[in-house]
C-alpha cells in the first residue's frame, strides 16, 4: 500500500456514550485537559496524513466545533444522523474520502492513550497486506472484542463480547478497534455488512471475518496494553486520565529535568510545560495553557490555570487565572491571582492578597492582605497590609494608579479613580479620594482625640 498523504483516517466520535450517564458527548469528556477525540486527533498529527474525516452525530455541532479546533490539517466531519454501528459509521464515512485516497486508517474516538510511533507501526504492519488491525494482550479482556486465530496464527475474525461463547471469551487477545484497510477492500466488506447480531448493528469488526473469509491476510500487530484503552465509562476516563498525567511528568522528569515530589498528587494537563529545574511540591494542579520558568518552585497545594511563571519564581499555595508571574517573585501562600493579573520580576503578593486586573511593576510588594483590582502598580512600590483598592461602586469598575517608589500604608482605601504619584507617601488608616501629588504625604482620616481619665471614670461608675 501506499504513503501518509494517500492514506486517509475515519475516527468514529457519533455514539452517545450511554455508559458514562451524560449530558455530554462522550468523546467530548476530557483526560488531562484535551477532550478524548482531541486525543486521538493529536496522535494522528505527526502522521501528515493526507485526509482526516471525524464522524459525528450525537451533539454533533458540539462536536464538530471542537475537533475543528485542533485545525488538524486536512480535518473534515461527517454526520451519522442515527448510529447504527461502527460498520455503519464508517459506511457514512467513506463518500467523504477523496479520490486519490488508496487506504483508510480507522480510529475509534475514545481512545485518548493511543501515540503516534504505534500507528505508525500499524501502518507499517500494513504494507504490503489488504489490512492490519491493532491487537492486545490485556490480563482483563472484559468488554473488548476478542481476536479469532486459526490454528496457523492467522486472524479470520473478531467477535465482539456479549456475542462470543465462553471459550471465545477466554481469549486474551483484543480488538483495538484500530484498522487500516485497502480502500476498495473495505468498500467491499462494507456492503456485505450485516446486523446479525446481540445489538441489532453493523459492526465495522465483520469487515476483518469478510476479508479473511475471502482469503486476504489481515495482519495484527500487537501492541501494549495502555495504548489502546477504550474510554466508555467514568472509571476508564479516570483510569486513561492518570496514565495520561504520568506519562507526561516522566517525561518531563526524564527528558526536561523537572524534580517532581510527588507524582501522584501532582496533576498536569499534557500541555502545560515547565522548565529544567523547576520543582512541582505535591497538591499542584497545572491546568491547559500554563508555563512553569526554569528553577521556579510550584506548590505544595497550588492551582494554576493558563498561567505563565516566570523563571525562578515561587508560588505556594495559590490559586491563579490568567496570570503572569514574573522572574524571581514570590506567591503565597494562600493568595489569589484572578485573571490579567501581571506581577513584575522579583515582586511579592503574599498571604490573604488577591489581584484582579492588576499590574504590579517590578521589586513592587503586597505581602499581605490585600486586594488589588483594576490597578496599576508601577515599580518599588510597597503596599501594606490592609490595602484596598475600591475599585466598583455597584455599576462601574474604576482604576487606580500606584506610581513607582509609592509607599502606601496599612488599611488604606484607594477609592478608584485615584492616583499616587511617585514616590507618594499614604498614612496608615486613610481613605484616599483624592490623588496623591508625586513625593507628598497624604493623610486622609480623623485626627486622634485622647480624653484623659475617661476609662477610669467609665469603670468607676460601674462599680469596678
Ligand atoms: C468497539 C469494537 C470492539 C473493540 C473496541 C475497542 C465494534 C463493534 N466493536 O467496541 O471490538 O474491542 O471498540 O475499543 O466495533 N461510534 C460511532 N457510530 C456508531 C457507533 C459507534 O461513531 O454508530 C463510535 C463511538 O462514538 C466510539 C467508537 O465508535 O468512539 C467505538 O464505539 P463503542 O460503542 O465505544 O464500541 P465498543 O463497544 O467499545
Ligand atoms: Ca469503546
Amino acid at each position: 500500500m501506499s504513503d501518509n498523504a494517500r492514506t486517509a483516517a475515519v475516527v468514529l466520535a457519533a455514539g452517545k456514550g450511554t455508559r458514562f450517564r451524560s449530558d455530554l458527548a462522550k468523546v467530548l469528556h476530557r483526560a488531562a485537559g484535551r477532550t478524548l477525540v482531541g486525543h486521538v486527533l493529536e496522535a494522528l498529527r505527526p502522521l501528515g496524513l493526507g485526509q482526516v474525516v471525524v464522524v459525528v452525530g450525537h451533539q454533533a455541532e458540539d462536536v464538530t466545533a471542537s475537533v475543528q479546533a485542533s485545525d488538524l490539517p486536512g480535518l473534515t466531519t461527517v454526520v451519522q444522523e442515527e448510529q447504527h454501528g461502527t460498520g455503519h459509521a464508517v459506511q457514512v464515512a467513506m463518500p467523504a474520502l477523496a479520490d486519490d485516497v488508496d487506504r483508510v486508517l480507522v480510529l475509534p474516538g475514545d481512545t485518548p492513550l493511543l501515540t503516534a510511533p504505534t500507528l505508525e507501526r500499524l501502518l507499517a504492519a500494513a504494507q504490503g497486506s489488504t489490512a492490519a488491525m491493532l491487537t492486545a494482550r490485556l490480563e482483563d479482556p472484559t468488554g473488548y472484542g476478542r481476536v479469532l486465530r486459526d490454528a496457523d496464527g492467522n486472524v479470520t475474525g473478531i467477535v465482539e463480547q456479549r456475542d462470543a461463547t465462553d471459550a471465545q471469551r477466554a481469549i486474551d487477545e483484543i480488538n483495538a478497534g484500530m484498522y487500516v484497510v485497502a480502500r476498495d477492500h473495505l468498500v467491499a466488506a462494507l456492503g456485505q455488512l450485516d446486523t446479525d447480531n446481540d445489538q441489532g448493528e453493523l459492526y465495522l469488526t465483520d469487515v476483518v471475518g469478510i476479508l479473511a473469509g475471502k482469503g486476504e491476510p489481515v495482519a495484527a500487530f500487537v501492541t501494549s496494553e495502555d495504548e489502546v484503552a477504550g474510554v466508555n465509562d467514568r472509571r476508564q476516563l479516570a483510569d486513561a486520565a492518570a496514565v495520561l498525567r504520568r506519562r507526561h511528568l516522566d517525561h518531563l522528569m526524564t527528558e526536561v529535568g523537572v524534580s517532581v515530589a510527588d507524582p501522584a498528587t501532582t496533576h498536569l494537563d499534557v500541555d502545560v510545560e515547565v522548565g529544567r529545574d523547576a520543582v512541582l511540591l505535591p497538591g499542584t494542579i497545572l491546568e491547559s495553557g500554563t508555563r512553569i520558568g526554569e528553577r521556579a518552585v510550584v506548590g505544595p497545594n497550588s492551582h494554576l490555570t493558563a498561567c505563565q511563571v516566570g523563571n525562578d519564581a515561587t508560588v505556594h499555595s495559590t490559586r491563579a487565572t490568567e496570570a503572569v508571574i514574573g522572574e524571581h517573585a514570590s506567591v503565597g501562600p494562600f493568595t489569589h491571582l484572578r485573571p490579567g493579573t501581571r506581577l513584575g520580576v522579583k515582586s511579592k503578593a503574599g498571604a490573604f492578597v488577591e489581584t484582579k486586573n492588576a499590574q504590579i511593576g517590578d521589586g513592587s510588594k503586597v505581602p499581605h492582605l490585600a486586594y488589588l483590582g483594576d490597578a496599576t502598580v508601577g515599580e518599588q512600590v510597597n503596599i501594606a497590609c490592609g490595602v484596598i483598592t475600591v475599585n466598583y461602586d455597584g455599576f462601574t469598575k474604576s482604576h487606580t494608579t500606584i506610581e513607582d517608589g509609592a509607599f502606601v500604608g496599612c488599611d488604606t482605601m484607594l477609592v478608584a479613580p485615584v492616583t499616587v504619584g511617585s514616590g507618594a507617601f499614604v498614612a496608615a488608616g486613610s481613605t484616599l479620594t483624592d490623588d496623591v501629588p508625586a513625593d507628598a504625604l497624604a493623610i486622609a482620616r480623623a485626627r486622634q482625640v485622647n480624653k484623659e481619665g475617661w476609662a477610669a471614670e467609665r469603670r468607676r461608675q460601674h462599680g469596678r
